[in-house]
């Protein structure tokens, strides 16, 4: 509805996030603090990411993190941004994050229920280049009474209460399952507000796009060669599918979760395990790719029955629409046995 113009009934992310609490009559607002804390952390990040350029924000850091890639400037500041605006949300007791080596716990009087894995701002290398880059959460319930311990923050994805990504796209968005479908909100500038866009996100059974980094194709395995070949020389005449890959994988999830299609990052000869990283970047996807009804999984399992072992430790990737999903699969069974 509008008057003269102006929007007068918006839902804004944080008044759906309450209408989401009342439906669970013994919540206690804890997550939707939560999630209000880290949509600030999101727009701050949003607002470093569009003036990167004349703020000198671009570049390097000069520090190396976890897994040996070097820090931009911007990936600092978003962790910090992620860890400050969380820590006193009073709402977490611990977190992980792709740039801190060891899980960081949260000072005993500021602790809540909450555990949050994030990865503040992924596709590194696309920064310098403006294009879209995105943050990723996957939120747990802290399972054990007392201190933190390793039962509470590795947790299979399965037993996440929220997760989600903001994409700093040409638009800035966040896309958020509270395990209730999937709905996605876009940042109107002009109020600061995050307004919902698009309501009960649904991806479709099959899409005509496949996404891969086709530069790693001399060390593929044969079921993903051939799938992609299956792809690209269709038999009975049908149409090829289309070829996307951003190498940001929020922008590439995100195309996938709009229109359709598959989108990989599996492992390979080099890389046995792939490079994304199960806690933050691969069971956050999967969650939001489940809820909205497409497939997440690592070529032999479901990514979100994945018992962790370590906070930093990668898997494989193959999610997206059903039926692309399942073509997959039934290639890689020829090659299984
Ligand atoms: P990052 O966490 O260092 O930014 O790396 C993760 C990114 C993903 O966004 C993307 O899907 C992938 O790396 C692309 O990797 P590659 O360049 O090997 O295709
Ligand atoms: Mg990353």
């Amino acid at each position: 509805m509008s008057s003269q113009g102006v929007q007068t009934d918006f839902v804004t992310l944080t008044s759906f996030v309450l209408a989401e609490q009342r439906r669970f009559p013994e919540a206690t607002g804890e997550l939707t603090t939560l999630l209000n804390s880290l949509l600030t952390a999101i727009k701050a990040i949003s607002s470093a990411v569009r003036k990167a350029g004349i703020s000198r924000l671009y570049g390097i850091q000069g520090s190396v993190n976890t897994t040996g890639d070097e820090q931009k400037k911007l990936d600092v500041i978003s962790n910090d941004l992620f860890i400050n605006a969380l820590k006193s949300s009073y709402t977490t007791c611990a977190l992980i994050s792709e740039e801190n080596e060891n899980m960081i716990e949260v000072e005993t009087e500021k602790q809540g229920k909450y555990v949050l894995a994030f990865d503040p701002l992924d596709g590194s290398s696309n920064i310098d280049c403006l294009v879209s880059i995105g943050s990723i959460f996957g939120i747990w319930k802290k399972k054990s009474e007392g201190a933190v311990t390793e039962q509470d923050y590795l947790q299979p994805g399965r037993q996440m209460v929220a997760a989600g990504y903001a994409l700093y796209g040409s638009a800035t968005m966040v896309v958020l399952s509270t395990g209730n479908g999937v709905d996605g909100f876009q940042l109107d500038p002009a109020i600061g507000e995050f307004v919902l866009t698009d309501r009960d996100m649904k991806i479709k059974p099959r899409g005509k796009i496949f996404s891969i980094n086709e530069g790693y194709a001399m060390h593929w395995d044969e079921s993903i060669a051939e799938y992609v070949k299956s792809k690209k020389f269709p038999e009975d005449g049908k149409a090829p599918y289309g070829a996307r890959y951003i190498g940001s994988m929020v922008a590439d999830m995100h195309r996938t979760l709009k229109y359709g299609g598959i989108f990989m990052y599996p492992a390979h000869k080099k890389s046995p395990k792939g490079k994304l990283r199960l806690l933050y970047e691969c069971n956050p996807m999967a969650y939001v790719i489940e809820k909205a009804g497409g497939k997440a999984i690592t070529g032999t399992e479901n990514i979100l029955d994945i018992q962790p072992t370590a906070i930093h430790e990668r898997c494989p990737v193959i999610m997206g629409s059903t039926e692309d999903v399942d073509d997959f699969l039934a290639i890689a069974q020829k090659y299984s046995s």
